[in-house]
């Protein structure tokens, strides 16, 4: 945000982030207040046309932003992805968010489900960050922020999710201790339930999804589910300069569910 006085505070400003899962819930919200801290936007998601009014919507504010459909699964579209946004000349922070959800247990769970769990969660981080870090590295650093789970923590309602997840929180310490000495911090965010598009497959999938909801909310101290704005300010932190100290940090947002 920017001071009466004129002194700008802004927490990315000039910084470069490349956020996957941009069209929906978290990734929408967090291009959004990147790019209200100064942030340029590269955003990648399978959904173009959801995409692009998010990319819209910065521009509206004054702020760049651009859209790359990307299937964050496939090696040569991330490929693409990271050639197109080094047309900003850099990367400084790659949130790697997008991600699906499968909600069986696992004598029901298919191998094809299984398999798109782990690439869709697990394997685009590992694309993602294979194309990104030779680039971060040239120009001196950057940040890396995974979007975990606490499904990858405690026991969930799917192994297939619930191990994806587990090993984005494992990459993410090892990248850590990888790349410490190149200036490049690697952090997740271990968020709870959160009110978007996915929380609402997932209860409706577990049965009548109201009742699901009330019975689910009981489980969390606080007595509700978190929003994608409060996962997104916890993504910010880890982006900015306000955390340089941290990283391998495995952060929780879940309004106490992990602790209860
Ligand atoms: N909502 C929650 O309760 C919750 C809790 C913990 C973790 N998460 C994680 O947060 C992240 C964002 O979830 P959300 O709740 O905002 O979900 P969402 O479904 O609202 O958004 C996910 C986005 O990822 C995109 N996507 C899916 N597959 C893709 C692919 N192959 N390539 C590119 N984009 C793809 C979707 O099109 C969508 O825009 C996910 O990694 C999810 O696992 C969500």
């Amino acid at each position: 945000m920017e001071e009466e006085d004129g002194l700008n505070t802004m927490k990315l400003e000039e910084k470069v982030a490349l956020i996957t899962g941009i069209s929906s819930g978290i990734g929408r919200a967090a291009a959004l207040l990147f790019a209200q801290e100064g942030a340029r936007i590269v955003g990648a998601d399978i959904d173009q046309e959801k995409g692009l009014e998010v990319i819209e919507a910065i521009r509206q504010t004054g702020r760049e932003a651009v859209f790359v459909k990307t299937d964050v699964s496939e090696k040569s579209e991330v490929k693409k992805l990271v050639e197109k946004a080094l047309a900003f000349g850099r990367i400084d922070v790659l949130f790697n968010n997008a991600g699906v959800e499968v909600v069986k247990n696992l004598k029901d769970t298919t191998e094809e489900e299984w398999d798109r769990s782990i690439n869709v969660n697990l394997k685009s981080v590992f694309l993602c960050c294979k194309y990104t870090i030779p680039e971060m590295i040239k120009n001196g650093g950057g940040v890396i922020i995974n979007n975990a789970s606490v499904a990858g923590l405690v026991g969930s309602f799917s192994p297939a999710y619930s191990a994806s997840k587990g090993g984005v929180i494992a990459m993410t310490k090892t990248l850590a201790v990888e790349l410490a000495t190149d200036n490049i911090r690697v952090n997740c965010i271990c968020p709870g339930a959160i009110e978007t598009p996915m929380l609402r497959r997932v209860l409706e999938k577990q049965g009548n999804a109201e009742l699901v909801r009330d019975e689910r909310t009981k489980s969390y101290p606080m007595g509700r589910f978190g929003t994608p704005e409060e996962v997104a300010q916890a993504a910010l932190f880890l982006a900015c300069d306000e955390s340089t100290f941290m990283t391998g940090a495995v952060v929780v947002v879940d309004g106490g569910f992990t602790s209860h």
